[in-house]
């Protein structure tokens, strides 16, 4: 099968690889980069387990050719911690007791950091809406949602 070379950014490291067209981005996450901190699911775009941030959106990777991120910069959970320091969303998912399982966690801490990105200040109710998509079988979201308000960044007066 003919392979394509594609060149992207991967917590912060260029990264080259030759692949075939039809390879899934989940795939050459867990497989050839060997970060299985992103979760394979359900495989076809229904629990979000498999969520990383591509140029800073969160995006379901096993619903992406790994081809079309050719260029461009991809955030695992893996590289959302500077070395042994945990970032804060993450640390909020262990300090409200947020993580049971933990098979959703890594989705659900992308996407609760793209969305702490895009609006630092959500309510309960942009947290719950924007959350919708991850799925969590465990928690029954309560943590979760109380992980992301510790976040929140109340706009100053
Ligand atoms: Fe991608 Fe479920 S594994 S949405
Ligand atoms: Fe188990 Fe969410 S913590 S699925």
């Amino acid at each position: 099968m003919i392979k394509h070379e594609i060149e992207f950014t991967l917590n912060g490291k260029k990264r080259r690889l030759a692949i075939a067209a039809n390879e899934l981005l989940l795939n050459v996450i867990r497989d050839d980069m060997a970060l299985t901190g992103t979760k394979y699911g359900c495989g076809i775009g229904e629990c979000a387990a498999c969520t990383v941030l591509i140029e800073g959106k969160a995006m379901l990777a096993c619903m992406l050719l790994a081809v079309s991120v050719n260029g461009k910069s991809i955030t695992t959970v893996e590289g959302l911690s500077q070395g042994n320091e945990l970032s804060p969303i993450q640390q909020a998912f262990i300090d409200k007791g947020a993580v049971q399982c933990g098979f959703c966690t890594p989705g659900m801490v992308l996407a609760s950091h793209a969305l702490l990105t895009e609006n630092p200040a959500p309510s309960e109710n942009e947290i719950r809406d924007y959350l919708r998509g991850n799925h969590c079988r465990c928690t029954g979201y309560k943590a979760i949602v109380q992980a992301v308000q510790s976040c929140v960044k109340v706009p100053k007066r």
